[in-house]
């Protein structure tokens, strides 16, 4: 399969074959005897419009990894963005200094497919708005794969803030191309899966015998599920609406207590930043999976960009 120059905007532009090349080849890459030399030379355009810790971080490790260098912004504030720059011209700018790869991170849904179409390198989308993570999806099905053994017929609960957290939007759409899986969706009422992920589920679920469930309360499903994947309170989006962030934000708090029913193998993952969600004594536990599935972005952004990048096929 071959990802030289193509763009990463969504999880719905990979089909399952791709997602599951993506994920083998991780291993090739990670242990790669000439890894410093498969990127030389090249150079990542880093537009990140919004803050970041793993995400921006973990593509420029990756690229110095494979003997890359990054170049950009991590601050709009200090672009010409605050002199009402549009976001096309930015990427145009970007787009004719000679980068190879452009990473963008955006606050609006649709940001990073825009910034695709005004570009000429490939674009990979680090986030936009409430819309989609791919690459944190990615390693989200990378860390599933390295502790489940595989991506098919497993239990995964997702809680939290499923109406505005990206991550769970772009897992859900990612679990629907596998079969046999049951989603499991717990929130607040007023934080619950969009209705057209819902719609989606109940579309395109049947097809590959993928089933959903809502729920509220995290102590339903502790002891039936593989993998427990908590999100915070995505506050920066609720705008107006802080006193519900407020309201919710202790409402779903993982201890290390309420694991003792888990099944042995579950893991509990989150994309983090975690904010109340987990508390610090789950760290200790064996079901804790938070900070590999982290550390494994790193293994999954090398191999994205060797991939687009042409380095490794
Ligand atoms: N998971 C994630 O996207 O983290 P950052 O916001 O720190 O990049």
């Amino acid at each position: 399969m071959d990802f030289k120059g193509k763009d990463i905007i969504s999880i719905n532009d990979l089909t399952r074959e791709e997602i599951d090349a993506i994920l083998h080849t991780v291993e090739s890459v990670r242990k790669h005897p000439d890894k410093r030399r498969l990127c030389k030379d090249r150079v990542s355009a880093m537009l990140f419009f919004e803050p970041s810790t793993r995400t921006r971080t973990s593509f420029e490790v990756a690229m110095r990894n494979l003997g890359g260098q990054v170049s950009g912004f991590y601050d709009a504030r200090i672009t010409s963005a605050v002199k009402e720059e549009s976001l096309w011209d930015t990427v145009k700018i970007h787009d004719g200094y000679g980068f190879d790869v452009m990473v963008i991170r955006h606050p609006l849904k649709g940001a990073a497919r825009l910034a695709a179409e005004a570009s000429t390198i490939p674009v990979i989308n680090a986030g936009d708005g409430p819309n989609q993570h791919p690459t944190q999806t990615l390693l989200d099905l990378y860390s599933i794969l390295e502790t489940q053994g595989r991506l098919d017929g497993l239990t995964v609960a997702m809680v939290g803030d499923l109406a505005y957290g990206r991550t769970v939007h772009s897992l859900t759409e990612a679990l629907l191309k596998y079969n046999n899986c049951n989603l499991m969706f717990i929130s607040p009422r007023d934080l619950a899966m969009p209705g057209h992920l819902i719609d989606k589920c109940r579309k395109e679920g049947p097809q590959r015998g993928n089933t959903f469930e809502e729920g509220r309360r995290i102590e339903d499903y502790i002891a039936g599920v593989d993998v427990l994947y908590l999100t915070r309170i995505q506050k920066e989006r609720l705008e107006a609406r802080t006193a519900l962030a407020e309201k919710f934000r202790s409402i779903y708090r993982l201890e290390a207590g309420m694991l003792k029913d888990a099944k042995p193998n579950m893991k509990v993952m989150h994309p983090l930043p975690r904010v109340d969600e987990i508390a610090p004594d789950v760290d200790h536990s064996p079901h804790a999976y938070y900070f590999q599935q982290a550390r494994n972005g790193l293994f999954v952004r090398e191999t994205l960009l060797a991939l687009i990048l042409g380095a490794v096929r």
